[in-house]
């Protein structure tokens, strides 16, 4: 997720674009750029941080104009440099700033006439991708390089032999245009344009724009005119900042079907039945040479890391320990150079995983990241790994970092899988249902009003019980620190199995009992916990398959998901609670986004 801006019109662009990226910056904050077309030439001012840090270089220099792009960057191709910031600018005459990832930018790279590139980024081939088939129409070079493009983008492009046009792009990313009086706003979405008009139009999927002080033209990837609607917006700022939602946790659970997308983009090899992750850098030989997993991680990414360590296990092989990163670095863990430590953290920022894989270093082991934010502390310190481009999380709950952690822990316990254990036809079939979960996550989704009345039943209780077995006990993990985190509510996640071991003693008719009831192997036995706390009085709400009718007799209140592969319930199975979470936290007043005494990147120990 970046955040891009765009003007044309009359007045100064400066202070719009500068403004519009201070609107943006929630979208992305590690690097800004401006880029100003006046007489000819395209002035241009980059910088690594926030929107603030970039002011005050552009302060003292004076850019005129009425034309021009800007860019708030979060990294997903590059680390965090100046170089890697946008706009990016090819011979001084063409401009580009873009949102997304551009899957097939090598293919493209190794095509192009001249590639002097000075970034690491997608981007930069992109912009030199439009510039070669640039031949006096600005429009199509645009319209037809994307035709060969894959991956998703929203950008902006601008030429100097076309003072008074701006084209504009979109697949996946979203861009919307504000129209003005003789002037034209483009923005990620309409905050940077609320002050100027309410006016706008959005782009849709595979739609080009040619904006230009006279008007707007849009036509698809085919060259077929398309015509518009406006809408007039009455979002205030922070409403459009949300994307229309009440707060940055709901966006983010919303998102979660897009950005999951991103996670697996241009991991799958469809031939071999497996996932392909450079950021492993190994090769084959040092690659068999691991014989243990440990994921080193805290809170929500242990939870994933949980999830992990079973995909491992059954598809690879591999033994796989979990450990949380406070813990380990002060036990005397036995590792060595066949131990391959994952560091899994989205903000790349948190002290105790950062500690924990400088001690697996030193004790020898081979330490990769899975990492959200690029060039953070952690992911420059594993120095090779992965990234989940779950796009910037902002409310202090992890929700889309979640899913995106288990996305690629699942891609690596594949492509483990698929040297020695697993077969092609495993692979396939867990590659579809990879392809599918976008699509069910929506239907989940979808089920967002009765999950909030359902919420409404559970909101005055002092303590909640989740339970799930095998591949859905770090769910009740997961589904337990949601509602503690965000409501204050006192919830407790346990393996269905270890109830009887003691914690049945808490149950009854005022400690309801939310059961993760999917059918898998373990459905049957989970029926068996189900029906032991029905017996002591409790409530129980049980996360069920679709068209299990039966969980009915059992159950007070059912919220169904989608069928799946087993290992992939998990990236279905939390997103109920996670709304069921948010919806009590809501009902009772709490300040979701911020709750007290947590921070979201722990940077202490
Ligand atoms: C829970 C939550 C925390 C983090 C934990 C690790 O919603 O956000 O439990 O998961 O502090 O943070 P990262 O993943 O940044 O290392």
């Amino acid at each position: 997720m970046c955040g891009i801006v765009g003007y044309i019109g009359n007045k100064q662009v400066l202070p719009i674009l500068m403004h519009g990226l201070r609107d943006l910056e929630y979208r992305g904050y590690d690097s800004a750029g401006v880029a100003v077309l006046d007489n000819g030439k395209i002035s241009r001012i980059r910088e690594v941080g926030k929107v603030d840090k970039l002011a005050k270089k552009v302060d003292g220099e004076k850019l005129p104009g009425n034309i021009g792009i800007a860019h708030t960057r979060w990294a997903t191709h590059g680390g965090v440099t100046e170089f890697n910031a946008h706009p990016h600018i090819v011979d001084g005459k063409l401009a580009v700033v873009h949102n997304g990832i551009i899957e097939n930018y090598r293919e493209l790279k190794a095509k192009l006439k001249n590639p002097k590139l000075e970034s690491e980024t997608d981007t930069e081939v992109l912009a030199h991708w439009i510039y070669q088939h640039y031949k006096g129409d600005l429009v199509e070079a645009v319209r037809k390089s994307l035709l060969e493009v894959r991956g998703t983008y929203g950008l902006v492009v601008m030429h100097v032999d076309h003072p008074k046009q701006l084209v504009a792009a979109r697949l996946g990313s979203p861009l919307a245009i504000g129209i003005g009086e003789g002037e034209y706003y483009i923005a990620s979405d309409v905050t940077p344009m609320l002050p100027y008009t309410k006016q706008v139009t959005f782009l849709d999927d595979g739609e080009v724009a040619s904006i230009n002080g006279d008007g707007l033209k849009i036509v698809n990837l085919r060259d077929e005119i398309i015509n518009k609607t406006v809408t007039e917006i009455d979002w205030d700022q922070e409403t459009a900042q949300k994307g229309g939602f009440e707060n940055f946790m709901l966006k983010e659970i919303f998102d979660q079907p897009v950005v999951f997308e991103d996670a697996i983009r241009g991991r799958l090899d469809m031939e071999e039945g497996t996932a392909i992750l450079g950021g492993i850098n190994l090769k084959q030989n040092q690659l068999k040479g691991i014989k243990r997993i440990l994921i080193l991680a805290e809170g929500t990414a242990m939870h994933a890391g949980l999830i992990g360590k079973n995909a491992f296990e059954r598809l690879a092989n591999l033994p796989t320990e979990i450990d949380f990163s406070s813990e380990f670095r002060y036990r005397d863990p036995v590792i060595g150079e066949d131990t391959l430590a994952f560091a899994l953290s989205q903000s790349g920022e948190t002290a105790d995983t950062l500690m924990a894989i400088r001690e697996a270093k030193r004790k020898g082991a081979v330490v990769r990241g899975i990492i959200n934010v690029v060039g953070s502390t952690i992911a420059r310190e594993a120095g090779a790994g992965t990234y989940i481009h779950a796009g910037p999380e902002l409310a202090v709950a992890s929700t889309k970092a979640f899913t995106n952690m288990v996305a690629v822990l699942l891609l690596y316990a594949l492509e483990f899988g698929r040297f020695k254990f697993t077969s092609v036809a495993t692979g396939k079939k867990m590659q579809q249902a990879l392809l599918e979960i976008p699509e069910k996550m929506n239907e989940v989704l979808k089920r967002n009003k009765e999950i909030k009345a359902i919420a409404e039943k559970y909101k005055t209780y002092a303590n909640i019980l989740f339970i799930g077995r095998g591949v859905n006990y770090p769910v009740a993990l997961e589904g337990a620190l949601k509602l503690k985190e965000i409501s204050y509510i006192h919830a407790e996640g346990l393996a269905g199995g270890a109830l009887k071991h003691g914690p049945l003693a808490l149950v009854s008719k005022d400690v309801p009992v939310v059961a993760i009831c999917t059918q898998n192997q373990l459905y049957e036995k989970m029926k068996s916990n189900i029906q032991e706390v029905k017996a002591r009085g409790a409530r129980v709400l049980v996360i069920a398959s679709e068209g299990d009718e039966e969980i009915k007799e059992i159950a007070d209140d059912v919220i169904y998901v989608p069928k799946t592969m087993e290992l992939l319930e998990p990236l279905l199975n939390t997103i109920p609670l996670q709304l069921f979470a948010y919806h009590i936290a809501v009902a009772l007043g709490r300040d979701v986004d911020r709750p007290r005494n947590l921070a979201k990147s722990v940077t202490v120990e």
